[in-house]
């Protein structure tokens, strides 16, 4: 089957899909995204990155394209037509394309945003053998720009991180700035001391995540305290549990850092009780 793919206002076979070379995020990563899990046909916590992408495109002076009031039609449109059970919707949205390489911004009244969203069908997506293996992660220098609560496609850097991470026989880096590590290449960072679960406060340094948000939420309800105070990779080392949260990965275990396993070396009950509350809370409020 082949894919359909939405761009600026057409449903379209992914090979006659186009975006022309002038595009702001082509030639200046002037663009932000968002990335939306399907389970069971239904969209996690559309609402939250529906909220954070109006946030990211304010923040950018990027205008709203015309079609930001549809955006849930289209991804559920998106998920319909290419039989998504379980798996992803990514969206992007651009400055446009103006016909030319100028750093200066388009003028929005004569250029339109781009307006592009795919689907990546992931089946079993919540049944990941990640989730019982746990990951391995190495730290890195976090040397990214200072606006990494907008959620902009400038990712090269978390792209090589992963790389970095992949070299050195781990699965993912944790990135470290000024002692303390801000978060994963493309998900945010815990770790467990007892009953609590210690993560970087919200800030520029990192990208407010939706499913943090939604997990923070979830933890407090089931009475395990929550601490958003930053951490050093020598505390994680030394901590009972660790684990990471994105759109795509939930909650994900880790069980080893720079090659020191963490308590026993298997993922932490806690961290399997919140994946566990995490993926039900999560499927009963899709939509
Ligand atoms: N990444 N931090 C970074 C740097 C991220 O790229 C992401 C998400 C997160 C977690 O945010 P959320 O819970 O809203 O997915 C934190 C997405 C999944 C990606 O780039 O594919």
């Amino acid at each position: 089957m082949t894919r359909t793919v939405f761009v600026n206002g057409e449903y379209l076979p992914e090979n006659e899909a186009k975006v022309s070379i002038f595009d702001r995020a082509f030639l200046m990563a002037d663009g932000v995204y968002e990335v939306t899990s399907v389970l069971g046909g239904k969209l996690i916590d559309f609402a939250g990155h529906a909220k954070r992408l109006e946030r990211s495109l304010n923040e950018l002076e990027i205008k709203k394209p015309a079609v930001f009031d549809d955006l849930l039609e289209i991804h559920r449109e998106l998920v319909r037509v290419n039989e998504i059970e379980d798996g992803l919707v990514y969206l992007q949205i651009t400055r446009g394309a103006p016909g030319d390489r100028d750093f200066v911004f388009p003028d929005p009244e004569t250029t339109e945003p781009t307006v592009v969203l795919f689907t990546q069908n992931k089946p079993g997506l919540a049944d990941s053998p990640a989730a019982k293996v746990g990951m391995k992660i190495v730290s890195i220098e976090d040397v990214r720009w200072g606006r990494r609560d907008i959620k902009t496609v400038q990712l090269l850097y978390p792209s090589m991180g992963k790389m970095m991470a992949k070299k050195a026989g781990a699965d993912d880096a944790w990135m470290v700035q000024d002692g303390h590590v801000t978060e994963g290449t493309s998900n945010n960072a815990y770790i467990i001391k007892g009953n609590t679960i210690i993560t970087r406060a919200l800030s520029n340094d990192i990208l407010h995540g939706i499913t943090r948000a939604a997990v923070l939420r979830f933890a407090k309800e089931a009475q395990i305290q929550v601490e958003e105070r930053n951490f050093t990779i020598d505390e994680a080392k030394d901590a009972d549990e660790a684990f990471i949260t994105s759109a795509s990965a939930f909650v994900m275990p880790v069980i080893e850092i720079d090659g020191v396993s963490l308590g026993d070396g298997t993922p932490g009950a806690r961290t399997a009780r919140l994946r566990e509350i995490y993926l039900d809370e999560s499927r009963k409020a899709a939509i």
